[in-house]
C-alpha cells in the first residue's frame, strides 16, 4: 500500500462477525437456514417495540435527539443511578471504543483475558494503547493473573461476565476479593452483555450495587436479552466524571431515533424479557442434555449460548454444518480447534441442530 499505516493498527485482526444467514442461503442455494452463531436471540423482540417503530418512522427525517433523555430516565429508574451516569452507544461496542480513545495515550496499557471479545483489543490497539492478553484458566477469566499484570502503566482492565466464549462467570467473592488488588485509578470495565441470562445467584452483578466503586464502568446491551441486536444499541453505567468524558467525545448522533424508541418500548416490556429469559433457559437445557447424551462435552454456561467440545476437527465440522444450512461457530481463531459455540435458537432451530451435528459427526 502506498500510505503508511498507523503502526498499532497494523497489528488488528478484523472483527470475524458470525456468517450472515442471507450468505449461506445465497451460496449454498437454500432456504430457511438456521444461524446459532452470534448469539442473538431467537424470540425477536416486544411487539412494543415495533409499535414504537412504526410511529416514528415518519419522523426519520429529523436528526436524533443527541441525549435520549427519556429513555435515559427509563434506564436511571431501573438501575436507581443518576441520568449523567448513564452513557449511550451504537452498541456496546460503541463505548468500549469511547473507553479506549477516552482514557488510553500512547503506550498505556488495557489488561484482557486471552481469548476475548476481539473489540477490546481492537479498540485497545486503534486508540494506540497497548493490550495485555491474560490466558484463561480452565476456561475461565484468571483474575489474579490478570491483578499480577497490573503496572504503572495500566489504565484499565476489561471482564467479561458471563464471559463470551466460554460462558464462565465471575463470583461476587471472587470478584471482591480481585477488586481489592486494583490499584484506584485503574478503570474496571465490567462487560455484562449477557448478565440478563444468569441463573446462579452467587454470580457477580455489578448493578446489584450500582456506582459502589468508581472504578467500575458496566457495560450494558439490548442486543442480547431484548434481542434489539439489529437496532445497535447498548449502554454504560459510570461513574459522571468518566461519563463526561465519554460523551464529550462520542459522536453526537451515535445512537440513532430508532434504537432510542425500540429500546424505550423494550425496556417497559417486562413480560417479554422474562419470556426471553425463560425461553433461553430451556434452550441452554435442552441443548446441554442432547450434547451430553451425543458423548459431547458441553461447558457449563450462564448464558444464551455454550461451547461444546466435538472432540475432532471443529472448523471442518463448521462448514459441514453450513452445508446443512446451520451456522454456528467454530473457535479455531479463539484457540480452541475442537470446539464449536452455538446459541439457543427456538425449540425447532435447536433440534435442526442437533439433527445436523449427529449428521455430521456420524452419531
Ligand atoms: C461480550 C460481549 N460484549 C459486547 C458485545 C457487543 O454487543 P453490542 O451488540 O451491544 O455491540 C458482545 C456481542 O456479541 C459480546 O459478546
Amino acid at each position: 500500500m502506498k500510505f503508511k499505516i498507523s503502526a498499532s493498527v497494523e497489528t488488528i485482526k478484523p472483527y470475524e462477525a458470525g456468517k450472515p444467514l442471507k450468505e449461506l442461503e445465497r451460496e449454498y442455494n437454500i432456504t430457511n437456514a438456521v444461524k446459532l452463531a452470534s448469539n442473538e436471540n431467537a424470540l425477536g423482540f416486544s411487539p412494543r417495540v415495533i409499535a414504537a417503530v412504526n410511529e416514528t418512522l415518519s419522523s426519520m427525517n429529523r436528526y436524533p435527539e443527541p441525549v435520549a433523555h427519556e429513555l435515559c430516565k427509563l434506564l436511571a429508574k431501573k438501575f436507581q443511578v443518576g441520568v449523567d451516569t448513564i452513557v449511550l452507544g451504537n452498541g456496546s461496542d460503541d463505548i468500549i471504543a469511547l473507553l479506549a480513545h477516552g482514557f488510553l495515550n500512547p503506550g498505556d496499557e488495557a489488561i484482557m483475558p486471552l481469548p476475548s471479545f476481539l473489540m477490546y483489543e481492537i479498540s485497545v490497539k486503534t486508540a494506540k494503547g497497548t493490550p495485555v492478553m491474560v490466558p484463561l484458566r480452565d476456561y475461565t477469566t484468571n483474575l489474579d493473573e490478570i491483578a499480577k499484570r497490573v503496572g504503572p502503566r495500566t489504565k484499565m482492565v476489561f471482564v467479561t461476565n458471563p464471559f463470551n466464549p466460554t460462558g464462565s462467570t465471575i463470583s461476587k467473592d471472587d470478584f471482591s476479593a480481585f477488586s481489592e488488588k486494583i490499584p484506584r485509578d485503574v478503570i474496571i470495565v465490567v462487560d455484562e452483555a449477557y448478565i440478563e441470562f444468569v441463573r446462579d445467584e452467587s454470580v457477580f452483578n455489578s448493578l446489584d450495587d450500582p456506582l459502589k466503586d468508581p472504578r467500575i464502568v458496566t457495560l450494558r446491551t439490548f442486543s442480547k436479552a431484548y434481542g434489539l441486536a439489529g437496532f445497535r444499541i447498548g449502554y454504560g453505567i459510570m461513574d459522571r466524571e468518566v461519563a463526561q468524558i465519554l460523551n464529550r467525545i462520542r459522536q453526537p448522533f451515535n445512537v440513532n431515533t430508532m434504537a432510542q424508541v425500540a429500546a424505550q418500548a423494550a425496556l417497559q416490556d417486562e413480560d417479554f424479557l422474562d419470556k426471553s429469559i425463560r425461553a433461553t433457559h430451556e434452550g441452554i437445557d435442552y441443548l446441554s442434555s442432547e450434547l451430553t447424551k451425543m458423548g459431547l462435552n458441553p461447558l457449563p454456561t450462564q448464558s444464551n449460548f455454550m461451547m461444546v467440545d466435538v472432540k475432532t476437527d471443529a472448523t471442518r465440522v463448521f462448514t459441514a454444518m453450513l452445508g446443512k444450512g446451520v451456522i454456528v461457530r467454530a473457535l479455531k481463531s479463539y484457540g480452541f480447534d475442537t470446539f464449536l459455540r452455538v446459541n439457543t435458537g427456538t425449540h425447532e432451530e435447536n433440534q435442526i441442530f442437533i439433527k445436523a451435528l449427529k449428521q455430521v459427526l456420524g452419531k
